[in-house]
């Protein structure tokens, strides 16, 4: 069996997209400032950010959505390898089609949306019903790389799509009159967003 940090790598090695460190320690220090005891993730991959979320955060339950049956399968054997079961519920699907009725531990403390980037949107509008009043969001990879303050020079026609979207994203989340926005540059950009007036 891999520890964390081997599973850390051994993803790291394969080119699967994990959490930086840094990332998923200041995700830990949010539930933990929080006493969060649910978060609902989207974007499992292997299954890392799920596992070093309830190994830091005391009674914390994770509840993920993976679509990449591959990450999935892999997934589900590690958090049985690490017994984890009854702290992480893993469901294989898309979650942007995922039947919301399924959900387990709704309403959540804390939504993390680490999945594809162009649909941050919709990722959010369509789960944010399920958080909690109090409760907090956090989005992932808004800097993509510092690409977004310099979006002009990008060569790659895809690219700067996608970096175009993730900072339309950023510009409607910002402005929204509905949700106070923390900005950190932490790992690749990170925000944690609340309803306003729950602080
Ligand atoms: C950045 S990785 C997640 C990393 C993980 N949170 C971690 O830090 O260990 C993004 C994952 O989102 C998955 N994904 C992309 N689109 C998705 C969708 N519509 N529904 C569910 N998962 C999706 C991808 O297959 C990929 O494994």
């Amino acid at each position: 069996m891999l520890s964390l940090e081997e599973l850390e790598q051994d993803a790291l090695r394969r080119h699967i997209p994990v959490m930086q460190k840094e990332g998923i320690f200041f995700l830990i220090e949010q539930l933990n400032k929080k006493g969060a005891s649910s978060c609902l993730e989207i974007g499992s991959a292997i299954g890392y950010s799920a596992m070093m979320m309830v190994t830091h955060v005391d009674d914390l339950k994770v509840e993920t959505i993976e679509l990449d049956n591959d990450r999935y399968l892999e997934a589900v054997c590690h958090i049985r390898e690490h017994h984890l079961e009854q702290r992480i519920t893993i469901h294989h699907h898309d979650a942007l089609t995922f039947d919301t009725q399924l959900l387990q531990h709704a309403p959540y403390d804390c939504l993390f949306i680490d999945a594809a980037k162009a649909q941050y949107q919709k990722f959010f509008e369509k789960y944010v019903p399920f958080v909690k009043e109090d409760g907090i969001i956090v989005v992932d990879n808004l800097d993509f790389h510092g690409m977004v303050f310099d979006i002009d020079h990008i060569k790659n026609r895809n690219t700067r799509q996608l970096v175009k979207k993730i900072k339309r994203f950023k510009d409607w989340i910002f402005q929204h009159e509905n949700y106070d926005v923390e900005y950190y540059a932490v790992g690749d950009g990170i925000c944690v967003i609340q309803r306003k007036d729950q602080e």
